[in-house]
Order: C-alpha cells, then sequence, then structure tokens
C-alpha cells in the first residue's frame, strides 16, 4: 500500500531547473567552457560542487583550479541564480502539481520533498508550498548527491514510512536512478530516453495524476 509520495523540486514542482541551466551557461562560458542543453542533463539533480566538477571536466580544466578558485566560481554562479529566483511566485507552480498535492492530502498519503538544493528552503517560501510538505529534507545534511539514494531515504526517515510505500517523482535522470536506489517507484517527468531507469514516464507534471499513479504503484507492488 502506497504511504507517501516524494517530490523533487527543481524542474518537478517549479522550473528552476531552467534557472540552474541559464547560471550554469553563463559560469561555463565566463571560464571557456560552453555546452549545450543535452550536457546540462548530466548536470540536473546534483550537487553545486559536483557540478562545477562536470563542467571542469568537460572543458579538461579539473586541474586548472584550486579549491578556493573552485569554491569562488560555485559561488558566482550560485549568487546568479539566487538573483534569478528571486521572481519566483506561487504562480510559478508547474501545472498539475498543485491538484497532485491536494489529492495526496485528501488520501491521508504523506508527502515530503528531496532536493540536493540549499536553495530549496528559500524556493518553498516563494512557491508558499512549505506548509503542504510533511518534510523537507535539509540539503545541508546530506552527504552524498543524487545519483545517491541517501536523500529519498531520508525523506521516508524523516516521514518515518518504508521506501518501498513511497513513490518518488524526477525530472533528472540522476535522481530517477537515486529514487531507485532507495527501493522505490520512480515516477520520471521529462523525455523517456533520459529516464529510461524510471517505472514510468511523463512528458509533462500536467499529466500526473494521483488515481493513475495508484494504479502504476499497484502494479509493481509484490
Ligand atoms: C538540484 C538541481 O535540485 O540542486 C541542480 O537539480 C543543482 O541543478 C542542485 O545543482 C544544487 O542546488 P544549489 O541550489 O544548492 O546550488
Ligand atoms: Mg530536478
Amino acid at each position: 500500500e502506497l504511504q507517501a509520495v516524494i517530490f523533487d523540486l527543481d524542474g518537478v514542482v517549479t522550473d528552476t531547473a531552467e534557472y540552474h541551466y541559464l547560471a550554469w551557461k553563463a559560469l561555463g562560458e565566463s571560464i571557456g567552457v560552453p555546452f549545450t542543453r543535452e550536457f546540462n542533463e548530466e548536470l540536473k539533480g546534483v550537487s553545486r560542487m559536483d557540478s562545477l566538477n562536470k563542467i571542469l571536466a568537460l572543458g579538461g580544466k579539473e586541474n586548472s583550479y584550486s579549491d578556493e578558485e573552485k569554491l569562488e566560481l560555485a559561488k558566482q554562479k550560485n549568487d546568479h541564480y539566487v538573483e534569478l529566483i528571486k521572481q519566483v511566485t506561487p504562480d510559478d507552480v508547474l501545472p498539475g502539481i498543485r491538484e497532485l498535492i491536494a489529492d495526496i492530502h485528501a488520501k491521508g498519503l504523506k508527502i515530503g520533498l528531496a532536493s540536493v538544493s540549499k536553495n530549496a528552503f528559500a524556493v518553498m517560501d516563494s512557491l508558499q508550498l512549505r506548509d503542504s510538505f510533511d518534510t523537507i529534507v535539509d540539503a545541508a545534511k546530506i552527504r552524498n548527491s543524487k545519483p545517491d539514494p541517501e536523500i529519498f531515504l531520508k525523506a521516508a526517515e524523516q516521514l518515518g514510512v518504508d521506501p518501498a510505500a513511497c513513490l518518488g517523482i524526477e525530472d533528472a535522470a540522476a535522481g530517477v536512478t537515486s529514487i531507485k536506489g532507495a527501493g522505490m517507484f520512480a515516477v520520471g517527468v521529462g523525455d523517456s530516453m533520459t529516464l529510461a531507469e524510471a517505472d514510468i514516464v511523463y512528458a509533462s507534471t500536467a499529466e500526473l495524476s494521483l488515481d493513475q499513479l495508484l494504479v502504476q504503484y499497484q502494479g509493481t507492488a509484490v
């Protein structure tokens, strides 16, 4: 029996994945490492420092900066990102998400947030969604970023629910890997090739319906 639904934030609850992309793209260009949207898929769901390291590796610059300089580059990206998310309002919740949250509450299921972003609480406040969630994992307390299962396991633990009774929703390949590693049912939102590891993929959040998700979840339950 399903007991909880655990959401990723950026790219699932709201379109801040686009702001992360714009801020990393600007940072990459400023150090001579331009990259495509296709490469950006590898950054989704990945922590700030891990993302920077992937960009540096792409440009063959993994040994070009000291740890201190890397912290400065990461700060530059974050300052830009923080500037961009100032425009986030409650109107920026993606289509279908408020309805899904309301249906989850109506069914008496628990609801959690598993984002590795240190800006997650600020974004949830801007969306006025913080009180709609039973728990929000604090990214500062997570040692291993997605694709490691740690953050989804932490969300289940904070909710007091068995991971097998949880369903996770993600837009990132690393996030889907994290959900599956945690032993949960994985729902992908986005491209079915990119998210092939998910149990089911929808093209957009507008297609998410709790009734359908329950049918899919029960189909795989043992
Ligand atoms: C994830 C995003 O939610 O958070 C990544 O998908 C981002 O793109 C990561 O790098 C870390 O976010 P922040 O806000 O702590 O730099
Ligand atoms: Mg995401």
